[in-house]
């Protein structure tokens, strides 16, 4: 046996926390439980004898109530599960985050480096939201720690909200409803139209857009877009070359862009001149990518016939705030509190979505999807083991690794490894033989942030 195996086998005997990672998670469904709901490797590997680290041993935190269906999720895992209603003190969670594997949260509760070192133990954080900003991305990251979000859940309910808005403002139903509260019966057909025929001009035909243009185009619309990017059109939607183009066609203007340096007052007041005289402009993108002065005049001056407004540069941080913007009191405007997203149903989707990317990571070590990780994501071979090595991205470290796996003479199935800026993630399928060898020896490298084994 080579010295450096024979280090390998002492390095087992000591405690696994010397890495401040002591936990290796078991491989879907070998506790003899029911299936899981997700995340199962391959049907064979249910009937290995063994897991790597018993599942009811995990421990997942989740605040600010997030949704049942990741409930019932994690509990068919088998994990421990504990949860409060809202977000925590700083103190709070970096006391509670001691013995926690995997953090759940959602926009509120803030999560610092200081908290991120007290957590030796927390394998995964998921957000379940869209954005990630409430943790600090870059200390997860040193820290060995994959973050996931939901980016896509509430796609449906925003294109079906514009769906909604073409329909509310071709009729201005918005006006007709406040008016009738009001006690006055305004009965009108002047200035109200039907959308069948009419062309909707989407700006950002991704994941919304998309969605926006197949329901529109059901409706009997003609759908033009206009996205930087090279997009595949749905039935009958059509590419145009510009956003002046797509501008001076449509009867209705749709955004469906993220914010960044070329769509931040992307609509201003050169872009509303573009609009057809009696247009219909939407947001419910971001706030930031409409400048509401310049379209509160196109309003005033009837250029623009009216506007469904769902995102505004700075919004409220809670219900109880109060709130004005430039468009309160114009006619044919709507105005929604940032709710294109908020159904039941994206609730629960954001719930299945972000507890299918924990549950993947603990089991198999997938990263597909993290925000702030590079990205792994391949099969296992349930015949052998996999160790999963994060290690700081510096020159030397696969040969090192290799170094180790040449000594013990192992067969590696599979070898994958990806690296961001500061880490390196390494998965590893090889012999069951050597399994526990191997990872010992890779959790001594001075280059290693963690190392857990799954079988
Ligand atoms: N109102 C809400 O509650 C709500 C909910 C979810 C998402 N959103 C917002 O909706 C927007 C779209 O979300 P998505 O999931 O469809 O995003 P996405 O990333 O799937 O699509 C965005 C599209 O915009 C395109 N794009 C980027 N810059 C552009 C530019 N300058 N000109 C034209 N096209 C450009 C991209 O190529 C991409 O195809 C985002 O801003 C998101 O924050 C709002």
């Amino acid at each position: 046996m080579s010295k450096r195996a024979r280090e390998s086998r002492q390095l087992t005997t000591k405690p696994l926390s010397s890495q401040g990672w002591e936990l290796t998670a078991a491989a879907a469904g070998t506790m003899g439980g029911p299936a899981p709901a997700v995340a199962a490797p391959d049907a064979t590997c249910t009937l290995l004898p063994l897991t790597s680290f018993p599942k009811n041993k995990i421990k997942v935190l989740l605040l600010e109530n997030i949704s049942h269906t990741a409930i019932e999720m994690f509990e068919s895992e088998r994990f421990q599960i504990e949860t409060a209603p809202g977000a925590l003190t700083e103190e709070e969670l970096t006391e509670k985050l001691r013995d926690v594997h995997v953090l759940g949260i959602r926009s509120k509760m803030h999560v610092s480096d200081g908290a991120l070192k007290a957590a030796r133990r927390l394998l995964a954080i998921g957000c379940f939201c869209i954005g990630t900003n409430q943790v600090d991305l870059e200390a997860a990251n040193r820290r060995g720690v994959p973050v996931f979000n939901a980016p896509f859940s509430n796609t449906r309910s925003v294109a079906e909200l514009v769906i909604g808005e073409v329909i509310a403002l071709a009729r201005q139903l918005g006006d007709r409803s406040s008016e009738l509260h009001r006690g006055t019966w305004k009965k009108v057909a002047k200035g109200c139209y039907e959308i069948r025929g009419k062309t909707l001009g989407i700006v950002g035909y991704g994941h919304i857009g998309s969605q926006v243009g197949v329901l529109a185009e059901m409706l009997g619309m003609h759908v033009k877009f206009f996205d930087i990017a090279t997009k595949m059109p749905m039935g009958n939607n059509t590419a145009v070359a510009t956003l002046d183009e797509l501008l001076q066609a449509s009867e209705f203007v749709t955004l469906h862009v993220p914010l960044s340096e070329t769509t931040t007052n992307m609509i201003s007041a050169p872009q509303l001149k573009q609009m057809k005289q009696g247009s219909y402009l939407i947001n419910a993108s971001r706030g930031s990518v409409v400048d509401l002065a310049a379209l509160a005049e196109a309003l005033r001056e009837g250029h623009v016939a009216g506007a469904a407004v769902d995102v505004y540069p700075a919004e409220p941080e809670k219900n109880s705030d109060g709130f004005t913007t430039e468009l309160q009191g114009l006619p044919n405007v709507i105005l929604t509190p940032h709710i294109g997203g908020s159904t039941e149903e994206a609730q629960a989707a954001i719930g299945r979505e972000v507890a299918t990317s924990l549950i993947k990571y603990v089991n198999r070590g997938t990263t597909a999807g993290a925000v702030n990780f590079p990205e792994l994501d391949f099969p296992q071979d349930c015949k052998s083991h996999r160790i999963l090595n994060v290690h700081q991205n510096v020159p030397g470290v696969l040969r090192n690794v290799n170094s180790i796996i040449s000594d013990l003479d192992v067969n590696i199935k599979a070898q994958m490894n990806m690296t961001d800026s500061n880490i390196g993630y390494l998965v590893m399928d090889l012999d069951k033989a050597v399994s526990h060898e191997v990872e010992a020896a890779l959790r001594e490298l001075p280059t290693s942030i963690k190392t857990r084994i799954l079988y």
